[in-house]
């Protein structure tokens, strides 16, 4: 039911669409018979349709991938892991698989020699010398020929050795690290020989001689293990005078880990 006060008196007053607005608020006379577009409406549609295509636009940048802008940090491709390795490639492409390693802290050292040439870590050292010591007292002589190098002694063995015989980087690599890659920066390896059998020094016939049978058979009760065994996973060449220390916590995790990431 329509109340009849709400119902404009069309015999007495005009109708317009502009009587809902009270007379105060109107920005344009008001024009009789018929409706007039005005310029309010006009501008509200405008705004209107701006926000819409404000929003839309906004709404396909979100769903548009965005390309890396000036300030971005450079994409670098990484490559795709092996799904059934953690392994990283390896860095020097198809020559031997050696690993990365730090140089020992200095003061982490010990000599291991009269002369106070050859050093090796603190733990590797005590052990070291108990080691030699053992073996001594059983009759068997050995000698340290080298322990820890730093990078810089590492180039001139890897770099300056291998000009002087003539190496290719591949023939070169099978028998030496490049520097920053030796087992002996970390200052837990060590080459030894016999002091019976100077000959077969850094030599494969190393093998043949007491000292090394010895070392086969109580190395390891001083934490101490071959690195390069024939046929080893790295394909570097069979170092049998070549001995690493795994009796901690931090050379185990030196040598390990580093063949986890190769
Ligand atoms: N001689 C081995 C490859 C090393 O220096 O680690
Ligand atoms: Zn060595």
């Amino acid at each position: 039911m329509v109340d009849k006060a709400d119902v404009p008196d069309k015999k007495n007053r005009k109708f317009s669409p502009l009587d809902d607005i009270p007379e105060a608020l109107r920005d344009t006379p008001s024009t009789e018979g018929g409706f007039r577009l005005k310029p309010i409406f006009i501008l509200g549609g405008l705004a209107g349709l701006g926000i819409i295509s404000l929003l839309i636009a906004a709404l396909i940048s979100l769903l548009t991938p965005k390309s890396p802008s000036v300030s971005a940090p450079p994409v670098t491709v990484q490559p795709t892991p092996n799904p059934t390795s953690t392994e990283k490639p390896d860095r020097f492409g198809d020559l031997p698989n050696h690993l990365p390693y730090k140089e020992a802290d200095k003061n982490q050292l010990e000599v291991i020699t009269a002369d106070g040439r050859i050093k090796l870590h603190k733990a590797a050292a005590k052990k070291y010398k108990a080691m030699i010591a053992a073996a001594r007292s059983q009759g068997v002589i050995i000698v340290p020929i080298s322990g820890f190098r730093s990078v810089n002694d590492q180039d001139t063995i890897f770099f300056g050795v291998k000009a002087q015989r003539n190496q290719d980087v591949r023939e070169r690599a099978k028998v030496s690290a490049p520097p920053g890659y030796s087992e002996h920066h970390t200052g837990y390896a060590v080459d030894i020989g016999d002091g019976r059998s100077p000959a077969t020094d850094l030599k494969q016939s190393f093998e043949n001689t007491k000292a090394f049978k010895w070392m086969r058979q109580n190395a390891a009760r001083y934490q101490f293990e071959l690195s390069f065994p024939k046929n080893n996973p790295q394909g570097l060449s069979y170092e049998p005078w070549h001995w690493r220390f795994v009796g901690d916590i931090d050379s185990l995790e030196t040598f390990y880990r580093a063949k986890n990431l190769k």
